[in-house]
């Protein structure tokens, strides 16, 4: 698109006054047509200044998820050198699943500001909206097994535990295994999906769903956003950039083979270790003290029978 391209080469002029006769030789439009653009630009919320001898000049950026504005200066090696970004979708995992089965790389991003039928776990809804949150799925190729993709969900819930605590000062904690809580609300939820056989991967995606700017009185019960909980509006281009490179740095120490540091981490952010917890566990409810998180990312529950219990996905409630 013509008007990505003449942001780009905003974005190279760094900061400085372009002229529209410059834009219209580079672009082999005339000035009138550069005028246009411009126009449209400033509608989406760019704030770009002309002066009648210098040329046009941008000023700042709208706090959109786009494609343009994500991939600026992104410092990632795996993740989001490839984004699609959409104004409105359907669900991110849904086109995640789609273009992963049609070969897309590992680390493509999809992003949008906006799903119509956001999925959550265990068939709940995840409820998406329109430029509050951000609502992204990963696709993802790692060399593991099928029973070790738990792994990169405590990863994911690490990557955006930690970004919360480092971009907003929110002392951000971790619910086995990946809802991020703020003051005991849920913040954000990881939905993981895996596509393979018995004993391989064909692709996971990562669904990662945060409630930035959502106001109190469209979060569900129980939920929580980071703007309620900081009292400030959040730059959500600015928080998306720095997960992105979070996920890119701990998928790389994953990658590395270095899981005892990730659980480590992971533990240190964890609300439910040392706690007393019920579990819904295939449709079972169990209950224990939860003693440790093994290297395959489970639980370890010490049940009131004294034995313990190995447990590697399911919801849980804390009793205390
Ligand atoms: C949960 O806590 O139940 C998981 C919620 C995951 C929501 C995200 S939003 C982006 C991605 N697309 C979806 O449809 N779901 C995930």
């Amino acid at each position: 698109m013509l008007n990505d391209k003449i942001l780009n080469f905003f974005k190279r002029c760094n900061d400085s006054y372009v002229s529209g006769e410059e834009l219209s030789g580079v672009f082999g439009i005339s000035r009138t047509a550069i005028w246009k653009h411009i126009e449209k630009l400033r509608a989406e919320g760019y704030e770009i200044i002309a002066s009648p001898h210098l040329g046009y000049r941008l000023i700042s950026v709208p706090d959109r998820l786009s494609e343009i504005e994500l991939r600026c200066e992104l410092k990632t090696q795996v993740i989001g050198k490839k984004i699609y970004s959409y104004k409105e979708i359907s669900s991110t995992n849904d086109t995640a699943n789609s273009l992963a089965a049609s070969g897309e790389k590992e680390g493509t991003v999809i992003i949008a500001e906006y799903q119509s039928r956001g999925r959550g776990r265990l068939g709940r809804k995840w409820i998406s909206p329109r430029e509050k949150g951000a609502y992204l799925s990963i696709i993802l190729r790692p060399d593991i097994l099928p029973r070790e993709v738990s792994l990169i969900t405590l990863c994911s819930s690490l990557a955006v535990a930690k970004t919360i605590r480092e971009q907003i000062g929110l002392a951000a904690f971790i619910k086995w295994p990946n809802d991020i809580l703020i003051n005991q609300k849920k913040t954000c939820g990881i939905l993981t999906e895996l596509n393979g056989e018995t004993d391989k991967i064909n692709f996971v995606i990562v669904g990662i769903g945060i409630n930035i700017n959502t106001k109190r009185e469209l979060l569900p019960e129980g939920a929580t956003s980071l703007s309620v909980e900081k009292g400030e509006e959040i730059s959500r281009l600015k928080f998306v950039k720095a997960l992105l490179e979070n996920l890119d740095k701990y998928y790389k120490i994953f990658n590395s083979g270095k899981i005892e540091c990730i659980i480590k981490e992971y533990k240190k952010l964890s609300v439910v270790l040392d706690k007393p917890v019920q579990i819904n566990y295939h449709n079972q409810l169990i209950s224990g003290h939860v003693v440790d998180v093994d290297k395959e990312g489970a639980l370890i529950l010490r049940m009131d029978s004294g034995f313990n219990k190995r447990v590697l996905a399911g919801d849980v409630v804390m009793l205390r």
